[in-house]
């Protein structure tokens, strides 16, 4: 099988973070930021995923170039296939959701909100009777805060009262996200894609000005579905084709007990494998451009990339 990128532990750069994705070493005014083939769900790691971690940063490397007219990013260098260097922003403490459909089925989604009898969301009232997985009448923001804990779902109103954001930052996150979203939409529309939902951080610089960081429009941060069979879907009440890892969930929910188990079982071979072609598939089809596997080993590799990033 396929070798994966599971973690890193590079002494030559700065003092080193990990996330559930990404290996992240603090250089002063940069990050550096390598995102590894680990895939998260039930909040651990259940599974590496070939290549996953190379899309992750290529999908959102497209992504912050085809959007940097619209706000700056982050992005100083793309060193390494795995690998994006970005300037270090202060947090801007607020998870930027917006969504374009009726869907999804965890608590926080909007369909599960709405078939429960919310009417209201931020500035926009939903009449009754509309159909699960229905474009909305406009795209609405639906932020969160980010916390280490858990992300809270409060109204914008009180993200202002208690002073997490103030308000004016807050109106340019909002107005910034549906600019990005809009455009997400129409550049996913010319590669056969609606893109659903997301979620956008910010960070902001020495001078106060808003940057767009972390990741954009990737398969993780993400849904994605396909524009073919979207509208028979509706019709037949079946659910749209979409970039879909809950298989692997299952699997685990029907070979294990994920939240409290401390060691999981291995998935199958042929499921990470199938996993890791839908990621790719969805790096050829948002960007166009074939997928290139970066060479092997991978961790050499990425060492040689970096060496002019030494602390
Ligand atoms: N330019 C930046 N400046 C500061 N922090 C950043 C920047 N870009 C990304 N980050 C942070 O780096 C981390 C990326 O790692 P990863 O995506 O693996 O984290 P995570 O486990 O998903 O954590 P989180 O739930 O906070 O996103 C995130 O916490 C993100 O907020
Ligand atoms: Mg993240």
């Amino acid at each position: 099988m396929t070798q994966v990128l599971k973690e890193t532990n590079f002494d030559f750069l700065g003092k080193k973070k990990v996330g559930k994705v990404r290996d992240i070493y603090d250089a002063g005014d940069k990050l550096i930021l390598v995102t590894t083939d680990r895939h998260s769900s039930f909040d651990r790691i259940i599974a590496h995923i070939p290549w996953k971690g190379q899309v992750l940063n290529q999908v959102s490397a497209w992504w912050f170039e085809q959007t940097k007219d619209i706000v700056p990013n982050h992005v100083l260098a793309i060193p390494d296939p795995n690998v994006t260097v970005g300037k270090k922003m202060k947090m801007v403490p607020v998870e930027a959701v917006v969504r374009g459909y009726l869907t999804g089925v965890t608590d926080t989604a909007i369909w599960t909100r709405y078939s429960g009898g919310m009417r209201e969301f931020g500035d926009l009232k939903l009449p009754d009777g509309l159909k699960k997985n229905t474009k909305l009448p406009q795209p609405i923001f639906d932020p969160t805060t980010k916390e280490d804990t858990h992300d809270r779902a409060i109204s914008t109103e009180q993200m202002v009262q208690e002073g997490l954001i103030t308000a004016e930052l807050l109106a340019q996150v909002k107005d910034t996200a549906m600019k990005l979203f809009l455009r997400g939409q129409v550049l996913a529309a010319k590669s056969g894609l609606i893109l659903v939902d997301t979620k956008y951080e910010f960070g902001t610089d020495m001078e106060g000005n808003l940057v767009l960081i972390d990741e954009i429009h990737t398969p993780d941060s993400s849904r994605y579905w396909q524009i073919e069979g979207y509208e028979e879907s509706l019709i037949n009440g079946g659910e749209p084709k979409s970039f879909d890892k809950e298989f692997l969930r299952l699997w685990f929910k029907e070979h294990c007990d994920p939240y409290k188990d401390a060691l999981l079982p291995e998935a199958p071979t042929e499921l990470v494998e199938e996993l890791s072609r839908r990621y790719i598939q969805m790096y050829e089809q948002i960007t166009g451009q074939k997928f290139i596997p970066g060479e092997s080993p991978v961790i050499p590799r990425i060492e040689r990339n970096l060496k002019n990033y030494a602390a």
